[in-house]
This record gives C-alpha cells, sequence and structure tokens, in this order.
C-alpha cells in the first residue's frame, strides 16, 4: 500500500499546488509510482497534471465529494508508492477527510502572519483527526516563496516556538515554478540543476523517511 502525503492549510495561495505538483514530479522522476488526488473544487492541479506530458506516468483523480476522498485514495493506494492529496485553500469537510487518512500531512506556510496563524489552526484539526482516528498523524511545515533572510529567521522561530515542525528546506520565491504551472511541468524538467529543483529534492527527502517506509 501507498504512503499518503496530503498538502494542506487553510490559508489559500501559500503553494500548496506548486508544491504538490513539484514533489510528484521529483519522486516521478526518481522512479517512484505516484498518484494525486485533487480534492480542490478549483481544480488547479488536475489541469497542471494534464498540460504537457510531465505527468504522463502519474495517475491523476479529482473530485470534490468528499464522502469518495477516503475510497479514491484507497484505491490510488493499491498502485502507487506515494498518493498525494492536494486540498482546497479553506477550512472544509474534504481536507479533514485527507487528513484523517494521512501519513503525514505537509503544510506550505508564507513568511506572514496569516501564514502562521492558519498553520496553528491545522495543527489543531491534525490533532483533532489523530485523537478521532486513535493514531498519530505526522505534519511537517514547509516555508514557501521566502525572500528576506530575515524575516524567514523570524518565521522559522516562531514556527518552531508554535510546535508546527519546520523542515530544513524551504522554497525560494522562483518564477520557475510559475512557469512549470503553465507548462504543466516542473523545476525538475524545466532547469533540473537551478536552485529550485534542488530545493524540492531536499524537501522531498526529509518528507521520504515518513514516506517510503521499506
Ligand atoms: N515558490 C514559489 N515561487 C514563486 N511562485 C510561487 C511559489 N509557490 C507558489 N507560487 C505562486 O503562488 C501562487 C499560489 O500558489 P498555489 O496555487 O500553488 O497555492 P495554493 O496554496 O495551491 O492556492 P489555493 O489555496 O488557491 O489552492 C501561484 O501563482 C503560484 O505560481
Ligand atoms: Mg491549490
Amino acid at each position: 500500500m501507498a504512503s499518503v502525503l496530503v498538502v494542506a492549510t487553510s490559508k489559500g495561495g501559500t503553494g500548496k499546488t506548486t508544491i504538490a505538483a513539484s514533489l510528484a514530479a521529483y519522486w516521478r522522476s526518481d522512479g517512484k509510482r505516484v498518484a494525486m488526488l485533487d480534492t480542490d473544487p478549483n481544480q488547479a492541479a488536475t489541469r497542471w497534471f494534464r498540460k504537457g506530458s510531465s505527468y504522463d506516468n502519474v495517475e491523476a483523480q479529482a473530485t470534490s465529494d468528499e464522502h469518495a476522498i477516503i475510497g479514491a485514495v484507497q484505491d490510488l493506494s493499491e498502485r502507487a508508492d506515494i498518493v498525494i492529496v492536494d486540498t482546497a485553500g479553506f477550512g472544509n469537510q474534504s481536507m479533514i477527510y485527507a487528513v484523517g487518512i494521512a501519513d503525514l500531512v505537509l503544510i506550505p506556510v508564507m513568511a506572514d502572519e496569516a501564514s502562521l496563524f492558519e498553520a496553528s489552526k491545522m495543527k489543531k484539526v491534525i490533532q483533532s483527526a489523530s485523537a478521532l482516528t486513535r493514531r498519530e498523524i505526522a505534519f511537517r511545515t514547509v516555508l514557501n516563496r521566502v525572500k528576506r533572510a530575515t524575516v524567514v529567521r523570524h518565521t522559522e522561530r516562531q514556527l518552531e516556538a508554535l510546535g508546527l515542525n519546520p523542515v530544513d528546506a524551504r522554497i525560494g520565491d522562483r518564477a520557475v515554478f510559475q512557469e512549470a504551472s503553465y507548462h504543466g511541468s516542473s523545476p525538475q524538467e524545466l532547469a533540473p540543476k537551478a536552485t529550485a529543483s534542488m530545493e524540492i529534492r531536499r524537501l522531498a527527502r526529509e518528507l521520504e523517511p515518513a514516506l517510503l517506509k521499506t
């Protein structure tokens, strides 16, 4: 059975879809069988995965019916090593079901107060889902779109203080992520030696121990 990575935060626009797509492309290029479930009614990930040919080998499904989420994840799990679930950027029942079936929840955070506030709310959602399912659901935060080092350091201190488990990897504010969205591509394909690709690889490797259990 696959491991399930849910990318979620109730803060919109923090990079959930961008990071989900970039990680999918990285793990695919690393020989993993990757599947993607898009639970956002806006279906940005679905459009991304259908463009171009980068995601030809990634089975992608979409559903905005919250009651279909667990079944869809279980179905995809039979044919994948990692199932990545993209979620909508607001608190909703789909997100709670997705978190409930996650092996790991990744919370993208930007260096601003609203992102931190919503990440703290996500921690509570994950803790509630853990209590409900009687198992510990792991979660990590990743700083995305970073620019100024001083603001980044401040945000990282806050993440630590709030017990939000930041990874060491940080994702910079880089045009290649936006370019990739137009082409249905990824930093790995468009600029394999660029910093963005290295950042995604570093993030993927930090998440792997919680996902690839063999
Ligand atoms: N590291 C980055 N560098 C540059 N641009 C980025 C980066 N991450 C995300 N973006 C841009 O920020 C915007 C929001 O990103 P994205 O759509 O991935 O966020 P989201 O959390 O999925 O949003 P939503 O909550 O609407 O689903 C997009 O225009 C995307 O191209
Ligand atoms: Mg999105």
